[in-house]
């Protein structure tokens, strides 16, 4: 493993200082939800008792600097994703609001009847339920590109799928279950050459990898503020500002407007005219101190060693017998997702608790690719760069004796 100091970064979580159950906490979820930094509570924590007013409206001085802070936040994603312009910076409550934005409003100006959206069956739910709502109302098709049995995007069944029909493609940066990082440069690249847009859902991508959305090319982005060691209810829309200029608002009132009469109303311009309603500015300044801490951090070797702590729990788990691992396929990072067989995950994912291990067990949000491996759920492991190989290691121990006791 690389030299990445994680007992100085643990000592920035306080959640990872407790002890559940009598045991410490080893943290293996942050797939679902990242611990947060001090920095990034203590900056909820000052607004709320001392820095609160509404953005954009009055003109006293904590409404001057809450908005001040909020455009700064903006500003502070932009850098981080390499947008070209704030204007292309949408906040939204999290990735789920973001792609139903989009499904809603990107849908209402390019869906029409038999036009076809393609997804990939390594989606969330969150990336497929918009999109099939979306046809149901535009009486469109949902086309799936399929995944290998290592978990990598079948890239060449895709260029068959892309029609003149084809209105966008939706793709995850890196699945929630796989871990698999998708060459999403490529796809983006083929999508275009059809003159298709894309969508990349971010959630997982954005907390493993540098994102550089121009290099990337991609039309849309989005990623959620709470699995990037931000407050939760705070996440982005990033899109092309030649994209979002052709789409209609979603929701109405609040910032959205630019003049309201009973006659016409006009909208604000971007990226106001997709904040309706009071934005969560508190989140998202919570969400730019998580971003400055992670540039406070050597963040490469940090994304390095996550890649080596998946690479390394892979390892440590095959030891274990009938233990079976998806998404094998490199490069992988953030996840590593598994069954144990004749082991019910629920089971096995209590017993991990009462040693004070938290994982995550169920479909993981992802039912097609449940059925797609034939299983009904799995156990994941999502380590960050604040957990240790010797958590690893107390994992695989503790799991060991759960499958004893559950097969006993
Ligand atoms: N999307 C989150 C997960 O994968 C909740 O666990």
């Amino acid at each position: 493993m690389n030299t990445f100091d994680f007992t100085t970064i643990r000592r920035d979580f306080p959640a990872l200082q407790q002890q559940v159950y009598g045991r410490p906490l080893i943290y293996l979820d942050s797939a679902a939800t990242a611990q947060k930094p001090q920095c990034v509570t203590d900056t909820v924590n000052d607004m709320h008792r001392r820095l609160n007013a509404n953005i954009h409206r009055a003109v006293h001085y904590l409404a001057t600097q809450c908005t001040e802070r909020y455009e700064q936040a903006r500003e502070t994603v932009r850098r981080f994703i390499h947008a070209r312009a704030t204007q292309e910076v949408v906040f939204t409550s999290g990735t789920t609001a973001a792609i139903n934005l989009l499904a809603f409003s990107f849908g209402e100006r390019w869906v029409g009847v038999d036009d076809e959206i393609i997804v990939t069956e390594a989606e969330h739910h969150s990336n497929i339920v918009p999109w099939q709502l979306l046809c149901e109302r535009k009486g469109a098709r949902l086309k799936v590109v399929p995944v290998d049995d290592a978990g990598r995007l079948q890239t060449n069944v895709l260029a068959t799928l892309i029609s003149e029909k084809t209105r966008l493609l939706c793709i995850t940066h890196i699945s929630n279950v796989l871990g698999v990082v998708n060459p999403v440069r490529e796809i983006v690249r083929l999508a275009h050459t059809h003159g298709v847009p894309t969508l990349v859902d971010g959630a997982q991508g954005v907390v493993h990898q540098p994102v550089d959305v121009q290099e990337m090319d991609c039309d849309f982005y989005v990623f959620s503020g709470h699995k990037l060691y931000a407050p939760t209810g705070i996440g982005v829309l990033y899109g092309k500002e030649k994209q979002l200029e052709q789409l209609p608002p979603w929701q109405g009132g609040g910032d959205m407007i630019a003049s309201v009469s009973f006659d016409k109303t006009t909208f604000a311009e971007l990226p106001l005219k997709f904040e309706a309603g009071t934005a969560n500015y508190i989140g998202a300044c919570g969400l730019a101190s998580a971003i400055d801490y992670l540039a406070s951090i050597p963040l490469a070797a940090a994304h390095r060693y996550e890649q080596e702590l998946a690479a390394y729990a892979m390892r440590q788990l095959s030891t274990i017998e009938g233990l079976q691992i998806y998404g094998e396929a490199a490069p992988k990072t953030g996840v590593v997702s598994f069954t144990i067989a004749g082991v019910h995950p629920l089971d096995a994912a209590a017993i991990l608790d009462k040693s004070g291990i938290a994982v995550r067990t169920g479909h993981l949000c992802a039912e097609p690719l449940m059925r797609r491996f034939g299983v009904q759920g799995m156990l994941r492991v999502s380590p960050a760069f604040y957990n240790t190989p010797v958590e690893i290691d107390t994992l695989v121990v503790a799991l060991k004796t759960a499958k004893k006791m559950l097969k006993a």
